[in-house]
């Protein structure tokens, strides 16, 4: 294998897929480990995919995305943040995760170092791992109930190698909104230090305070800096297995986006795009259903897994996952573990969502409350009875 770089044969499974692998072959496991509802994808979405499949769009096109996608993708961002995006910054490129990718090979080399607000999603640190680049940990606090970004820890973490920060507001796995305060703040210092921005807002539309959309990076960069916004269709639309994404880029790099996504996936599925405009146009009534039922299955989390003696859960602001830390002997790997082969619920172990996140595990709350409830039940039944 020596043949093979060391930045793929040290590549480990995550802590979700580890959990879920075992998993997979329990009947009845309730799975709450990825970040998924159980709703299908909605019937007008499927349709304007299935008709685009029968008007033949099964061809390569331009591999920045088909024109009444990127069309779509400007008047839906344009009307959402009040902006008027230039089209030429528009890249559909495949899934979300393959944006971040992109986003992180644009900005970053190996040996470069990468600010990483953690917790963090495990996938992002892959990536940085798979660059041969340098992760540098700076962890959102507990403070007065909710996790907040101290300014002052990412300062003091920028140093001559600092290439990029990676941020995903709202996160996944801790639920914390980055403020468009903090926002304007993040882009003065990557103005001043000479670092790019990876914005990563596929939660955009999972919020719980009235709000349609999250604060975003779109809304204050200008043209010219280097601030990579990923985004997709996976979250709001419930639409994970179409690995649909999109990513706005700097101004200027049209013809370069082109070359860049022909040669990771000559850019997303054909007819698959359709389904998107087909959710960005008319996807409003469904994602206010879908948000209200992940509020009161929020509510439910809250109570039955927070209110537990072992437990501490802060409530999370937007996306659809509870980061509970547990008091523990073990680790939230055997707890998972546990968790699983006892209860046939599926939990993510929380280590795998960075540096000091050992005693938490990582459970998605986006599944119907009918199945949700019972499931919680077993949880906090096994943390009464087994004292790992
Ligand atoms: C923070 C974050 N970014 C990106 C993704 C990837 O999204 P997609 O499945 O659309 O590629 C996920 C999926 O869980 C995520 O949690």
């Amino acid at each position: 294998m020596a043949i093979i770089r060391p930045e793929i044969t040290d590549l480990e499974l995550s802590g979700i897929t580890r959990i879920a692998l075992e998993g997979f072959s329990i009947p009845d496991t309730v799975p709450l480990w990825f970040g998924e509802s159980d709703l299908d994808t909605p019937d007008f979405i499927n349709q304007a995919a299935k008709d685009a499949l029968d008007r033949g769009m099964t061809k390569y096109n331009y591999a920045r995305g088909h024109m009444p996608l990127r069309d779509a993708l400007k008047t839906y961002l344009d009307k959402l943040y009040a902006i008027d995006l230039d089209p030429d910054r528009i890249t559909v490129p495949g899934s979300t995760m393959l944006s971040v990718y992109m986003s992180m090979m644009a900005l970053v080399e190996k040996g470069d170092e990468i600010i990483m607000i953690s917790p963090f999603w495990p996938n992002a640190l892959s990536a940085v791992q798979m660059i041969g680049a340098t992760a540098v940990d700076v962890r959102l606090e507990e403070q007065d109930g909710q996790w907040f970004l101290d300014m002052e820890k990412i300062k003091s973490a920028v140093t001559p190698k600092t290439k990029a920060i990676y941020i995903n507001t709202p996160s996944n796995p801790t639920g914390w909104v980055m403020s468009g305060e903090q926002q304007k703040e993040m882009l003065a210092l990557s103005r001043q230090k000479g670092f790019g921005i990876i914005s990563d807002e596929v939660y955009h539309r999972n919020l719980y305070d009235g709000s349609t959309v999250a604060p975003s990076f779109m809304e204050i960069a200008s043209d010219e800096d280097p601030v990579f916004i990923v985004n997709g269709f996976s979250k709001a639309w419930a639409m994970t297995g179409w690995r649909l994404g999109w990513m706005i880029t700097p101004a200027g790099m049209a013809d370069q986006m082109a070359v860049f996504s022909e040669c990771m996936n000559t850019g997303a599925t054909a007819f698959i795009q359709y389904g998107g405009v087909a959710a960005l146009e008319e996807g409003e009534d469904f994602l206010a259903r879908f948000n209200a039922r992940c509020m009161q299955n929020r509510e439910m989390v809250m109570d039955i897994i927070g209110g537990h003696s072992r437990v501490h859960l802060l409530e999370p602001k937007g996306a659809f996952y509870a980061f509970p830390k547990v008091e523990m002997k073990s680790s939230g790997l055997d707890l998972a573990r546990g968790i699983l082969h006892s209860e046939h619920v599926g939990v993510a172990a929380g280590y795998t969502f960075g540096p000091g996140n050992e005693n938490y595990l990582r459970l998605c709350y986006a599944i119907s409350p009918e199945r949700l409830e019972p499931a919680l039940r077993k949880i906090a039944n096994y943390l009464d009875r087994n004292d790992i």
